[in-house]
């Protein structure tokens, strides 16, 4: 989704704004821009919709300048058009905004300006903060409430005016061509985080575009205003009274976020998920007694034997990996556990037990609906960690304490790594809390063993992913493809489902196998492509009954089996093994043919892979 960079310091700004922009592509844009503040107290802006290579191809050689600010914009308020892109200015052009987030407000305060007599330029919700900002800083009377006097001619007290009377979230950049070398910022639920270099101050959505430059950061938090200059940051509340902030450094090891050998990070990350499954597993588990322990959660036995119930709550593909974790905290401890849609849980007042625990499952830690869950789980006195790839993340940072599960960089837009790791994350914790319960050693033993060999069943199934292609030529030219399982192959289901539609832009429908019958069935007719997923877990036989029941209206079948299993996969069109695993694992492994199954169907009808049309990595809005 949208992305910030800006900076000043000694150097020519615009080639490090262009490269910061590279490193946000991945979240996904539509259009990108650039606002340079010139020698000569002017401000250069460029601005293209398409990609980031096709902003740099249209910029003049040399845009002189060593502060500025840039965005790749997602867009929400107004169409994909060059107008529509960020930054914008001002009627004097004085003043550029770049923002992330939404303004709620938008309506009335437009309304307003243009009763004023501003004239505006684009359909965005931005250009009324830049507007309002030139309002205050002006010192032009009210709109219609009361104005702070002292705002004009002062950037940080014409930002407080302006913000003092939006509704919604910002991560705001601006500049004005009359404070050379001063970057202004303000968050209010969409991320911010300053760099400290040497002489020189960055500014980022996102850690990631940092880290050429420093580790050195300063997170914003929600109602925070800043001023950045080649010295640092100064950092503000909203009612103008200045704030101390912490330094943090950024992990060193995060991980390799180049392409390597690969066409595309999808194929990498799906590759990589045997060692990122190692490194979620490394030093939690304690075989010899059978157990797990997530020193981050600091929940000890006594604490996590009184746990009335666990909800757990995500969006999209942390939605899928909840819904396995919760099943297995069923099974192992034995206490109700829930999976539920941040986005619902979070609107719809929940009832939350003080005594229970919350996770929030997220991979970037910053979608807003996760975010948002968490705030609510936390205003109603609700207990809540975060299970979380990015290291400082604002939903890592809400949450206090959590797990973090090792995924590294995931660059692709689709979800691939993230999952098996919020798995075997959520699976360790089922173990740990079914070791203070009904779980005994030996059964514990026996799912610490399993876990610590699953590296080596993904890498296994990885070497020799069977007939794949076949697949792919089922589905390519399909109206739809059905997706079936029962259990935790119901979530890999909705899993695999959602990766097609997303990397190949087929339409898709996960179902539980039993709910089949009640309605989907319809749907079928003779050559429809119905995935299965029937791993030998128990579940199997009454998954095949359901597969019977499409192959009798003619559907195409391809399952998903345990590898052995020549009784099932006799019952397929195409059948695609998988290694046998513990039963509760075998989500890691059957979601393998379905991540690659999308990768291909996607390469063959010539999709954008790491970045499919319409989405973001990161959803940071709601
Ligand atoms: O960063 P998060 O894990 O919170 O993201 C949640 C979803 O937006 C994400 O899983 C999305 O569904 C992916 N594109 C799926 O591949």
């Amino acid at each position: 989704m949208c992305g910030i960079i800006a900076y000043t310091g000694p150097r020519q700004a615009l080639n490090l704004l262009v490269d910061g922009l590279h490193r946000l592509e991945y979240r996904g844009y539509d259009s990108a821009g650039i606002a340079v503040q010139s020698p000569k107290g002017q401000l250069h802006v460029e601005k293209q919709v398409g990609r980031v290579t096709e902003l740099a191809r249209k910029l003049p050689a040399k845009v002189p300048g060593t502060c500025g600010i840039a965005h790749t914009r997602w867009a929400t308020h107004g169409g994909v058009t060059t107008e529509n892109c960020h930054p914008h200015l001002d009627a004097l052009e004085r003043i550029a905004v770049v923002h992330n987030g939404i303004i709620e407000n938008m309506g009335p305060l437009k309304a307003r300006l243009v009763a004023e007599g501003v004239r505006f330029r684009s359909e965005t919700d931005t250009e009324v903060i830049v507007h309002l900002i030139a309002h205050f800083y002006d010192g032009m009377g009210a709109l219609g409430d009361s104005v702070s006097p002292d705002a004009a001619g002062d950037p940080v007290v014409a930002l407080r005016s302006a913000l003092a009377r939006l509704r919604g979230t910002w991560g705001l950049a601006v500049i004005f061509a009359d404070h050379p070398g001063v970057v202004f910022a303000a968050r209010n639920g969409s991320p911010l985080v300053v760099g400290l270099g040497e002489g020189e101050t960055f500014l980022a959505s996102d850690p990631h575009a940092l880290t050429p430059h420093t580790r050195r950061v300063v997170f914003l938090h929600d109602g925070e205003l800043a001023r950045i200059d080649t010295s640092g940051v100064q950092t503000y509340r909203l009612d103008g009274a200045s704030k101390s902030h912490t330094v943090d450094t950024l992990e060193q090891e995060w991980g390799d976020s180049s392409l390597g050998e690969f066409p595309h990070y999808m194929l990498k990350e799906i590759h990589e998920q045997p060692e990122a499954l190692r490194q979620c597993l490394s030093g939690r588990l304690v075989v010899e007694e059978g157990t797990a322990r997530l020193g981050g959660l600091d929940l000890g036995p006594r604490e996590l034997v009184r746990l009335p119930h666990v909800t757990l709550l995500g969006c999209g593909t942390a939605f899928h990996a909840c819904l396995v974790g919760a099943g297995a905290i069923e099974q192992l401890a034995r206490i109700p556990a829930r999976a539920e849609i941040a986005s619902e849980h979070r609107l719809r007042n929940p009832v939350i037990d003080p005594e229970a625990l919350f996770f929030a499952v997220s991979q970037s830690g910053e979608t807003a609906d996760t975010l948002g869950a968490v705030k609510e789980v936390q205003v109603k006195g609700g207990q809540v960690m975060g299970v979380v790839n990015v290291v400082g993340s604002s939903i890592a940072r809400a949450c206090g304490r959590g797990v973090y599960i090792h995924s590294g960089p995931e660059m692709a837009v689709a979800s691939t790594k993230a999952f098996s790791n919020m798995v075997t994350a959520l699976l360790l914790f089922a173990l740990q809390l079914g070791r203070t319960r009904a779980l005994s050693p030996l059964q514990g033993r026996e799912l610490a063993v399993a876990l610590q060999d699953a590296p080596s069943l993904l890498r296994a199934y990885l070497a020799q992913p069977g007939p794949i292609e076949d697949a792919v030529r089922a589905v390519i030219g399909a109206k739809m493809v059905l997706f079936l399982g029962r259990g935790a192959s119901a979530a890999v289901a909705a899993e695999g489902a959602l990766k097609l539609m997303e990397v190949a832009y087929i339409p898709c429908v996960a179902y539980p196998s039993g709910e089949m019958k009640h309605g989907p069935i319809a749907l079928l007719e003779p050559g429809s492509p119905v995935v299965v997923i029937a791993p030998d877990d128990g579940l199997k036989d009454k998954t095949l009954s359901n597969l019977q029941e499409c192959r009798a209206r003619g559907a195409r079948i391809i399952l998903i089996y345990t590898e052995g299993d020549h009784e099932a996969a006799a019952l397929a069109d195409v059948a695609i093994a998988v290694p046998r695993s513990h039963p509760l694992l075998s989500p890691l492994v059957t979601v393998l043919p379905l991540q690659l199954l999308a990768y291909r169907a996607g390469l063959a009808l010539g999709r954008d892979i790491d970045r499919p049309r319409n989405l973001a990595k990161s959803v940071t809005v709601e």
